[in-house]
């Protein structure tokens, strides 16, 4: 469990719970990275498919539901530490959240900040289309990337696509080039800023060029993860690992077969009612 400590933030034991929550496969992206470093902690991964895309979700309804789902699981599992794995969550739900739980909530952003630092032409923001048009993007950019001209470009399909690829097919290349064309060629750097693109990331790398470096913000979660926990937390056995669905997934059992490469059992599925 994680109780707050004095000094070093929160103390660890074998039971700690992190939950991991998104509309869809995205946050796996995510989890990959936190779990490469803390293997032996329990995760529980949450999937809000019922409402999926969240890119075109309504303010008021994205945030209803994060907030009574993630707060609904966080009592019944008994939570330790909740990641939204998802920017279009993030940018809207993450103060309300933190006001409601007590214990910590990282969030995923649009990685504006290192594009910046990395980028010596231009840089692309690649993420879904309500992510491009948050007033928290907007500042983002503001604070970080004045001198750079951003090309910004909201995709839902990008994140149907990943979808699909987690689930065996194949991605038309052609069909990538031609929702990315209006960047191609006019960026140094691009931020992969839904968690669903690092899931298509040799695609997308395939079709902007290997001039253009990638950047998403799953190894900074990581970090944050960690750093919010003992030194000791990663050590020791693998830990649970529970997959939950807000309704049945499509191509659940191709969707099953990829879940095992990231050491997590079979979808469950808890409807949901707000
Ligand atoms: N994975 C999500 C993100 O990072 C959202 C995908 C969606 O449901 O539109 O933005």
């Amino acid at each position: 469990m994680i109780g707050q400590s004095n000094s070093v933030g929160y103390q660890v034991s074998q039971q700690t719970k992190i939950l991991i929550f998104d509309s869809g496969v995205g946050g796996l992206s995510v989890f990959k990275e936190i779990e490469a470093k803390l293997p032996a902690l329990n995760y529980f991964y949450i999937f809000d498919n019922a409402a999926y895309p969240y890119g075109e979700l309504e303010h008021e309804t994205l945030t209803a539901r994060v907030e009574t789902l993630v707060c609904q699981y966080v009592k019944k599992l008994d939570i330790d530490l909740v990641v939204i794995a998802c920017n279009t969550a993030s940018t809207i739900v993450l103060p309300m959240l933190r006001a409601r739980l007590s214990i910590p909530v990282v969030g995923v952003v649009p990685a504006i900040k290192p594009a910046s630092n990395l980028a010596n032409k231009a840089i692309g923001l690649i993420a879904t289309p309500a992510t491009i048009t948050r007033q928290y993007t907007r500042e983002l950019i503001n604070d970080f990337s004045q001198s750079k001209p951003i090309k910004m470009i909201g995709s839902t399909r990008l994140v149907d696509m990943a979808e699909e690829k987690l689930r065996g097919a194949a991605i038309d290349l052609k069909e990538l080039e031609h929702i990315l064309g209006p960047m191609k060629n006019n960026i140094d750097v691009a931020v992969l800023g839904c968690t669903h693109f690092p899931l298509i990331k040799n695609e997308i790398q395939s079709v902007l060029g290997s001039e253009v470096l990638l950047i998403d913000s799953g190894v900074a979660i990581a970090r944050r993860v960690e750093s919010l926990l003992t030194p000791t937390a990663g050590a020791g056995e693998q830990g649970q690992r529970e997959i939950y669905s807000t309704a049945p997934p499509w191509k659940e059992k191709a969707l099953n077969v990829a879940l095992t490469s990231f050491k997590f059992d079979k979808v469950r599925h808890h409807p949901f009612e707000i």
